[in-house]
């Protein structure tokens, strides 16, 4: 049966004409690393989704306008180059107009002054360079069929551009002698501020979600959105590949922990880290200690510590084989001199029986980091044995009959089960390859 999977997707694959998945690798050279996305955008026009499973090219496809927020320059709420940032919206409709469903982009993160110069010149840190139209697919479409829950309501993609997962905040504008900005959490306090104004203050029901960075800017940001919105609304978050994981990597070093603390410096996001974390971890000074010292201390910008924390109800969605950790946290160039991953980075059926206990590891220390949420009533939790990272944002995964299923149900059917309560949702899957649905992604 395991063996079934990644055929049928090479089926689908041709069938479909390709999808694409974009990476902003840090390691620590840091750079943009496009793999096979570049190619199948050259095929076929592009959209990039840091990270997304995407399909391309879908006939019927409703392409959204850019919107940028010319004023939000003035509170300081810029991208890395000093351009406006930005969303895409379409309004809800039916019985979905009070209801929102808000989209944080992801697209990795850059942690020093020469990363964030190279990403300034990309549509990850200049509004100005990103695709004015984008297709709302998945959790964002408007078709029944594709998002039976949330196809009417108003959907908001906000676009990703200050490399710090929506958190930093850091004046000046000048660094080490170039001109950068750190403002992620002043546009994330701008793009709300004008979601209000264009009716999310009047909502009924809100699901703030994003995925990789922007999902971990969703567990970041999960109970001020909350705040915003009058007690009497429905207000839940869904985290999507945002679940990076504190661990090791395949040497034993802490390279995620240290590429963090180095995130968390450049872009000065201690302080707007859940302050319960950061009481007890004082974690302005452990995110901002010494790397031996970062080693006793998991530093508060791991969600496992910021969930904690949070009192929102929250669902997390993650693969527990989720390529882009696999790729950079657990087994980074750096761990593997000799390339020995290389071959089963770019395919999980590549790895050998080592490397597959390694990855079943893996997938145990994520269950651990998930228990105490688990004990929480309201929370709901999808986690799939699927060599992937985003799902959300792509009807292959979201919700049709190439989505994995964990008991039969879609991730697009959990959520929703989740959200409008309509049962309990606790899905975690059975140990790699055990799932025939699994969506396994390839390298090529
Ligand atoms: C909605 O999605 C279904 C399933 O993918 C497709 O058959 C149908 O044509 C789509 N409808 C529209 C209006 O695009
Ligand atoms: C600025 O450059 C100096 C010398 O290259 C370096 O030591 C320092 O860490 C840099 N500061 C920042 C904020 O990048
Ligand atoms: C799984 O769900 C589909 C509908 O989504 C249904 O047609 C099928 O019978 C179900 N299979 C099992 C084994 O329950």
């Amino acid at each position: 049966m395991a063996a079934a999977a990644p055929h049928r997707l090479r089926h689908w694959w041709r069938r479909r004409g390709g999808e694409g998945g974009v990476f902003v690798a840090f390691g620590l050279g840091i750079l943009l690393l496009v793999f096979f996305f570049a190619l199948v955008s050259r095929i076929r026009g592009s959209i990039n989704d840091g990270g997304t499973v995407a399909l391309l090219g879908h006939a019927g496809d409703e392409l959204v306008p850019l919107r940028v927020l010319r004023n939000a320059g003035k509170k300081g709420a810029v991208c890395l180059d000093g351009s406006a940032p930005g969303y895409h919206i379409e309004t809800g409709f039916g019985t979905g107009l009070d209801s929102w469903v808000i989209h944080l982009e992801g697209g990795g993160w850059c942690n020093s002054v020469d990363s964030c110069s190279s990403r300034k010149m990309t549509l990850y840190g200049s509004s100005t360079l990103m695709d004015r139209l984008v297709p709302f697919r998945g959790i964002l479409s408007r078709n029944q069929s594709q998002n039976p829950d949330f196809y009417n309501w108003n959907r908001v993609k906000v676009r990703y551009c200050d490399g710090g997962s929506f958190s930093g905040n850091v004046e000046g504008e000048v660094h080490n002698g170039t001109k950068l900005f750190f403002r992620g959490q002043r546009i994330w306090e701008a793009i709300m501020d004008d979601l209000m104004a264009t009716g999310l203050a009047t909502a009924r029901q809100a699901l703030l979600t994003g995925c990789s960075a922007g999902g971990l800017a969703t567990f970041i940001h999960c109970d001020d959105f909350r705040a915003r919105l009058s007690g009497d609304v429905i207000v839940k978050c869904l985290a999507d590949a945002g679940f990076f994981l504190d661990a090791k990597d395949i040497s034993g070093t802490s390279t995620m922990r240290s590429f963090y603390h180095d995130v968390v410096q450049r872009h000065g996001i201690g302080k707007n880290l859940p302050k319960d974390c950061t009481r007890k971890k004082e974690p302005s000074q452990a995110c901002l200690q010494s790397p031996h010292k970062l080693n006793a201390i998991p530093p508060c910008f791991f969600p496992q510590e910021i969930i904690k924390s949070v009192t929102t109800p929250l669902f997390v969605l993650n693969p527990a084989y989720d390529f882009w950790q696999i790729q950079h946290i657990l087994a980074p160039a750096g761990s593997d001199p000799n390339g020995l991953w290389s071959n089963c980075k770019k395919d999980i059926v590549n790895c050998d029986p080592n490397q597959m206990e390694t990855l079943q590891e893996f997938r145990r220390a994520m269950i651990n980091a998930l228990e105490g949420f688990r004990q929480k009533k309201d929370g709901g939790l999808f986690l799939g044995s699927c060599y992937v990272h985003c799902q959300t944002l792509s009807d292959v995964t979201w919700h049709s009959f190439t989505s994995p299923r964990i008991g039969n149900k879609t991730i697009g059917r959990a959520v929703g089960d989740w959200y409008f309560g309509r049962g309990v949702v606790e899905a975690v899957d059975c140990p790699f390859p055990c799932n025939p649905t699994c969506y396994n992604m390839k390298f090529v």
